[in-house]
């Protein structure tokens, strides 16, 4: 089992400490390989908006040697985690500037058809609030790549830092932690169809791409997949 994990800040203290517990859960189960990118650590730009990718050439993105292998990365997973601070009610930047590089595979564009096989986990700590939103913000990306389950964990603090919270709501945490990463876990081995609203999100899109009738890069693609023919990538 080989799950990706994401961590959007360098800092190795609040949202590091619940990724630890989220890993030893997963080897609880069984043996995984985790391949780990810390976002501020790896070199990494923000989208210069050139839509050299969305044209059709990622692969020409100014920044794609910082940012393809974490991607390809992804791709050969079996499931992916999110790991995000709150920063002022969101995700932290680190992240939201890997999520735009994203985009050309957004279902509207080139899905990768082994996102529709895949699970994740987003999980996000904060001082007291923003969680939702912060994971609402990455769920909303995976649900456009296609990712089959996805799970997400909010923690609020409300203490000085991770060995500051009192015991008996430690303990709370933890079973929360390890509740999401049992149903993470049970759900990639298993063979379940997409959610409804992915299924009739690419149904959408491929009635878009079908009526676009073009001869651009996503239209190409959506032909060469067979998707256009009836084949589904789930
Ligand atoms: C720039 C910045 C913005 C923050 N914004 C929020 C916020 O909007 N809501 C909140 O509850 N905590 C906020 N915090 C606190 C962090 O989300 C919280 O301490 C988190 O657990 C830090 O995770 P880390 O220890 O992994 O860095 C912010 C912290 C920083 C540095």
């Amino acid at each position: 089992m080989k799950i990706c994990i994401l961590y959007g800040s360098p800092r190795k203290k609040n949202t590091y400490a619940a990724v630890q517990q989220i890993k030893e859960r997963l080897r609880l189960h069984e043996e995984v390989e985790f391949v780990e990118y810390i976002l501020q650590k790896e070199p990494h730009d923000f989208c210069c908006g050139c839509y050299t990718c969305i044209n059709g050439a990622e692969e020409k993105c100014p920044h794609a040697a910082h940012v393809q292998p974490v991607i390809q990365a992804m791709r050969g997973a079996d499931g992916l985690i999110f790991a995000t601070p709150v920063y002022v009610m969101d995700m932290t930047a680190q992240m939201k500037a890997f999520l735009d590089h994203t985009g050309y595979f957004y279902m509207v564009h080139r899905p990768y058809p082994e996102m529709f096989q895949k699970s994740a986990l987003v999980v996000s700590t904060a001082a007291g609030a923003g969680t939702k939103d912060a994971n609402a913000s990455v769920v909303r990306s995976l649900k456009h790549w296609g990712v089959r389950r996805i799970y997400s964990c909010g923690i609020s603090i409300f203490a000085p830092g991770w060995d500051a919270i009192p015991a008996s709501r430690k303990r709370k945490i933890e079973k929360r932690l390890d509740c999401v990463t049992d149903a993470f876990w049970r759900s990639l081995g298993a063979k379940k169809r997409p959610t409804m609203h992915t299924r009739l999100l690419f149904f959408a899109m491929k009635q878009m791409q079908k009526r676009k009738k073009g001869t651009g890069a996503d239209a190409t693609y959506w032909k060469q997949q067979g998707w256009l023919d009836g084949k589904k990538p789930f």
